[in-house]
């Protein structure tokens, strides 16, 4: 049984939203402080968008209905593909920790998936946070997989280095011509990007339960329908192989104006039948010349990997990213 109250936040409602930006902002200032805090009405556009038009649920949790907001819960259950998971977060104001709340908002989230029947449950947290990794675990919850996060700052990137990485890939890559584009794309051109998009799906996935993820061109359309309803700007390079015009390898970064000084890596993706080339390294270090000039105001480009994804990082440490956390992926089987 869940005790406590459960308010859904609806993306309409600002003060709920307020609310919820101050206890995701008083958390994540404890939690990561090297994040940005969240303006609220970004938040409240993440909570109408998502990431591609299917946005997660968001709870503010009260232990009874007299009583102030303690916690939050998200949960997103996929509709497109994985329609037996339920990714789920939640997070208890650092001034009320230890007092049963999170118990609460995760008996309530086992609830939820099971009443829409999901079966497998996903929670990530730090992977240096001993205390949320025992709440995890004291809740049925094991290790599954880790991601880690990367930062590269522009104006201390190494740029003879940098050319000289480029000119070896141009070589490797002289099959290839790049192209760039801002979002929205015409379908034509999503049409065209469907497999290379698809490609995300040879990353490592460690030990979840997950199988491929379905791209089309509905959802390439809801990606940027989404991203653009979130005010965000998207830069995608891809190359082209000049002989039979197949898209072989893209990348987009993500700047979003309310956090103007904050880059965001977004998918980077070579389709199977065009690796060798050194298409990643292209297309990245084409990705920061473009970028320097379209946002030099940029002073901190954020990068997610999996923690196993070689390949990825020694591009990543090599254009000038450093570790800065590892996040740990927890599941548990209902
Ligand atoms: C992890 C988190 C949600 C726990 O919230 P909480 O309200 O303190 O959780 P509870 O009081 O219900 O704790 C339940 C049990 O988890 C374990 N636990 C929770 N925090 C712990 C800590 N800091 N150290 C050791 N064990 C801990 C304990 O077994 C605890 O039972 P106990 O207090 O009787 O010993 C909270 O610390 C948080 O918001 N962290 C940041 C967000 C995050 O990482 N969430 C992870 C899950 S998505």
């Amino acid at each position: 049984m869940t005790s406590g109250l459960f308010q859904r936040v609806s993306p309409g409602d600002a003060d709920a939203i307020a609310q919820l930006a101050e206890l995701i902002n008083a958390a994540g200032a404890v939690d990561d402080p090297d994040s940005p805090p969240i303006p609220a009405d970004l938040l409240g556009r993440q909570l109408e968008f998502g990431w591609d038009l299917e946005p997660s649920e968001r709870f503010l949790y009260r232990p009874s209905a007299d009583a102030a907001v303690v916690g939050t819960l998200s949960v997103h259950a996929p509709q497109r593909d994985n329609l037996q998971l339920m990714d789920i977060g939640v997070t208890t104001h650092p001034d009320h920790r230890r007092a049963g709340h999170g118990t609460a908002m995760m008996s309530e989230a086992i609830r939820r998936a099971q009443e829409i029947g999901r079966t497998i449950l996903w929670a990530g947290c730090a992977h240096d946070d001993e205390g949320a990794a025992a709440f995890l675990t004291a809740n049925g919850f094991g290790y599954a997989s880790h991601e880690a996060r990367r930062y590269q700052w522009p104006d201390r990137v190494d740029h003879d280095q940098l050319d000289e990485l480029y000119r070896t890939a141009e070589q490797a890559a002289s099959d290839y011509e790049l192209i760039r584009t801002t979002a929205p794309s015409d379908d034509e051109l999503l049409t065209e990007l469907i497999e290379v998009t698809a490609a995300i799906n040879d990353a490592p996935m460690g030990e979840l339960d997950f199988e491929d993820e379905k791209f089309d061109l509905q959802r390439l359309k809801d990606f940027e329908a989404a991203a653009l309803g979130k005010g965000e700007k998207l830069y995608r390079t891809f190359a082209r192989h000049r002989d039979t015009g197949k898209v072989g390898g893209h990348t987009i970064m993500m700047v979003q104006p309310s956090l103007p000084t904050y880059g965001n890596q977004y998918d980077t993706a070579v389709h199977r039948d065009h690796r060798g080339h050194r298409l990643g390294m292209l297309l990245k270090i084409d990705m920061m010349r473009w970028l320097a000039k379209a946002e030099p105001q940029i002073e901190r480009i954020e990068t997610w990997n999996h923690a196993d994804n070689d390949y990825m990082i020694s591009v990543n440490e090599k254009i000038g990213y450093r570790l800065n956390r590892i996040y740990d992926t927890y599941q548990r089987k209902l």
